[in-house]
């Protein structure tokens, strides 16, 4: 017996105790549900083999495809099921995806390079991707921070931003740096993606294009930050790279947000050192 919790709008679960067999196909259920048992039960699809992209849903907080997973492959007998934007639901199972499709436009109009193009994302790579949605919204800094482009659209924005001939022109280059930086390196996009696309490597791939931006741009300034502050204590220490990337008056309103923590004794004035500094050092100066 499986029990099923589907979301319904307005917030409303419909729960279905159901005996289905573990290779039945989440959009088959679906569509049994919705002839069978209530018919105005509202989903999406249109492949049903995994290609458009169209029918994902979050099940127990997992993004997967539903006409791809199959019932008998989720651990739980008890299935939560959730439109894929779940903090803003359309109707039913369908997702509002205006958000999703408007992180395509942060990125300004690049001229399609020759060639060149980088190991971790071949034309292929950018064309095979669904537009499904699935990373952006599991993406916890698309979560936290409306300014940050995503995963998708950097994957799409990688393969131009590879251009070996140099054509690209600073505000180009600068844009595609404040897209980039909010990234933490969860690595989901990479997890849950349906088509193995790699959207961190083409994050990590844009920042590396950033730094050939000179010297007083935001991309270069915040890795050498970064850098310098490993190198100094051995971990990153936000007092100094708040006042390495702002300055000491810009980051003034940000150290004093910081007393409260202060006095919490959350965060320390002193700066604390990793114990393995020196093998540390010596690592990022092997790098070099
Ligand atoms: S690795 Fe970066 S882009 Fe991918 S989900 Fe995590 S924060 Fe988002
Ligand atoms: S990169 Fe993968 S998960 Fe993200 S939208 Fe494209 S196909 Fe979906
Ligand atoms: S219906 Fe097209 S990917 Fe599932």
């Amino acid at each position: 017996m499986t029990i099923l919790r589907i979301y319904r709008s307005e917030g409303n679960y419909d729960i279905h105790h159901l005996d289905i067999k573990p290779e039945t196909k989440l959009l088959t259920l679906f569509e049994q549900i919705r002839t069978k048992i209530d018919s105005s039960f509202a989903f999406s699809s249109e492949c049903r083999r995994g290609i458009c992209g169209s029918c994902a849903v979050k099940v127990n907080g997992i993004p997967v495809l539903a006409c791809k997973a199959e019932i008998g492959s989720f651990r739980s007998g008890v299935l939560r099921i959730e439109p894929l934007n779940s903090a803003a639901p359309k109707i039913d199972l369908l997702s509002d995806f205006e958000p999703f499709f408007r992180s395509f436009s942060r990125f300004p109009e690049f001229p399609p390079p020759d060639g060149g193009l980088t190991r971790h994302c071949e034309p292929s790579d950018a064309l095979r991707c669904t537009q499904c949605g699935i990373c952006f919204y599991s993406c916890p800094s698309v979560a936290s921070d409306d300014g940050f482009a995503g995963p998708a659209a950097i994957v799409k924005a990688e393969r131009f931003l590879s251009d070996p001939a140099d054509r690209l022109t600073r505000p180009q280059l600068e844009a595609a740096a404040e897209n980039v930086y909010q990234c933490v390196k969860c690595f989901r996009c990479e997890e849950y993606c349906p088509r193995g696309l790699k959207p961190e490597h083409s994050v990590e791939a844009v920042r590396r294009r950033c730094l050939t931006l000179p010297e007083d741009s935001l991309g270069t300034i915040h890795t050498k930050a970064l850098f310098d502050s490993i190198f100094h204590y051995g971990k990153i220490n936000e007092v100094f790279t708040a006042r390495y990337i702002f300055g000491f008056c810009g980051s003034l309103p940000l150290i004093l947000s910081g007393i409260p923590f202060l006095l919490k004794r959350r965060v320390r004035i002193r700066p604390v050192f990793s114990k393995n500094i020196r093998e540390i050092r010596q690592l990022l100066e092997a790098d070099e």
